[in-house]
């Protein structure tokens, strides 16, 4: 409840600061449906070795997801699930996830 309550704060900071809100907006229901089941929002599962993506930096969150998307970095995992991504998805997600503080 706590990082929800925090995640939604830099929400609303970002909302009110930047025209690209929006995108930010769509990639955060779509980190919180899919990928925050791994690498969860702020800090990744405690359980599992999952990379953190909060806070890292945009372009290579978008990269890393084009590369899993193309095959040409190679995870079983992130190739199926960036398989069902399109550029604008991969674009709001990283947007989303660089503005979080981990
Ligand atoms: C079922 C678990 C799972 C889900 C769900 C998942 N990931 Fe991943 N992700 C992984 C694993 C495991 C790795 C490490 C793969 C590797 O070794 O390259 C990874 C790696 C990554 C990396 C590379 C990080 C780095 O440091 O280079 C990015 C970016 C990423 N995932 C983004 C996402 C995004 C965005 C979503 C949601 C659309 C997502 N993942 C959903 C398991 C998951």
């Amino acid at each position: 409840m706590k990082l929800f309550v925090y995640s939604s704060a830099v929400l609303l900071i970002s909302i009110s600061t930047s025209s690209l809100a929006a995108s930010a907006f769509a990639g955060k229901a779509k980190a919180a449906a899919v990928c925050s089941q791994c690498h969860g929002i702020t800090s990744p599962s405690a359980e599992a070795p999952f990379p953190l993506l909060a806070g890292r930096d945009e372009l290579y969150l978008e990269k890393a997801l084009k590369q899993y998307r193309n095959k040409t970095r190679l995870s079983e995992v992130m190739n199926n699930i960036a398989a069902g991504l399109s550029d604008r998805d991969i674009n709001n997600i990283a947007e989303y996830y660089s503005r979080l503080k981990p």
